[in-house]
């Protein structure tokens, strides 16, 4: 049988980029090379698209940018084309076409709905979460209506809107008279925690707040848990794998970008050190969160166990992270799927999914 083709798209413009690098080297080296046959995609942070033929360790470390032999190269929106248009040396053009497109993106442009907007207008299929709950996701603001109108537990929250600013002493007094301190301050659309601060006060809630502003026009406040993060990994279409429960003993503050990329393994505990019960409940509202924003393909949905026994959701992840001490690739490693047996069982979901909708 012939070789499907799957283009991997790595990189892009987000702050996520480095991270998006290594994920994407880790799930290249996955891709089963009996079965697939691999198109690479880079996007530099400038937002230029680039076919890369280079080796993955060049992914990892960023060199491939620099590839003499990188040529332009961009996504068709035509579904005549059904691929990728290269433009060559000598001015001719290339088409590339491909079964199934891979996003090894994270955060911005990659993971909130607006690439998978693309490639709805390409009508190839791809891996992952379609545009809309990709967005909804991505945006905690959004997320925080959606889930908690389905009954789903997540903290407390005020959303702040950039007007507000004028006149910022008086909307913090208002959060602390709905919230107790400690807050977590969010620009409503980021990841990677960053943007991201903790305040003990009205001082730092007001800093925390024009801080968040500087990443988005859109920021939420929460109300600060104290308990256990953990994180369960769900795959699936209309049938779903829901994984083990996984859990993180960040070593600073919270959960920040240091943190959340250089964990020592001792870090994360597979499966979580909770009782079975606890863990079966979060798997429950993993599994209906999942469903109820619309999730296809993968996602990871994050949790605090509180100190008072209670499974309060997070966020949901649609493009987790994928490098090699990721929790989500873990946790199905846990459950029995290899990484090789996870990106292959990823890309076929994502093929069903389009021969379902065709
Ligand atoms: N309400 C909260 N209570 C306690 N800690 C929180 C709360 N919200 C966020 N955090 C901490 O901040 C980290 C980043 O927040 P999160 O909402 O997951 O943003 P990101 O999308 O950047 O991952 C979390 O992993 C956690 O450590
Ligand atoms: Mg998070």
């Amino acid at each position: 049988m012939a070789k499907l083709k799957v283009a991997v798209i790595f990189g892009g413009r987000s702050n996520e980029h480095e991270i998006s690098l290594i994920s994407a080297a880790h799930i290249i080296e996955s891709i089963p090379a009996s079965k697939y046959e691999v198109v690479m995609i880079g996007i530099t942070r400038k937002g230029h698209w680039l076919h890369y033929i280079g080796q993955t360790d060049k992914i990892r470390s960023g060199e491939w940018e620099d590839d003499a032999d990188n040529v332009p190269c961009i996504l068709s929106p035509d579904p005549v084309d059904r691929g990728f248009i290269a433009t060559l040396p000598d001015g001719d053009i290339q088409r590339i076409r491909v079964d199934c497109v891979f996003p090894a993106l994270h955060g911005k442009n990659g993971e909130d709905g607006t690439i998978q907007g693309l490639f709805q207008l390409s009508q190839i299929p791809f891996v992952g979460c379609d545009m809309l709950s990709s967005a909804c996701c991505m945006d905690k603001e959004s997320t925080h209506r959606i889930l908690e109108s389905c009954g789903v537990k997540m903290a407390k929250w005020v959303s702040v809107r950039y007007r507000e600013l004028d006149d910022i002493d008086a909307k913090c007094e208002q959060i602390a008279n709905c919230l107790k301190f400690p807050m977590f301050i969010k620009p409503s659309r980021s990841g990677s925690s960053v943007g991201i601060s903790k305040a003990n006060n009205l001082n730092e809630l007001r800093i925390g707040i024009k801080t968040a502003f500087s990443h988005d026009d859109r920021v939420v406040v929460e109300q600060g848990l104290s308990g256990t993060e953990c994180e369960c990994a769900v795959m699936g279409n209309d049938k779903l794998i829901v994984s083990a429960v996984g859990e993180i003993a960040p070593a600073n503050e919270f959960y920040d970008f240091e943190s959340k990329y250089t964990v020592p393994q001792e870090q994360t505990f597979i499966p979580a050190r909770f009782p079975q019960e606890k863990s079966d409940e979060i798997r429950s509202i993993a599994e209906r969160a999942y469903r109820a924003i619309g999730c296809e393909g993968l996602a990871r949905v994050d949790f605090f166990l509180t100190d008072e026994g209670e499974a309060v959701l997070n966020e949901i992840n649609t493009l987790p992270g994928h490098t090699p001490i990721s929790m989500y690739p873990k946790l199905m490693e846990y459950g029995g799927m290899s990484a090789s047996e996870e990106v292959d069982r990823l890309i076929s979901l994502a093929i069903e999914r389009a021969e379902m909708n065709e």
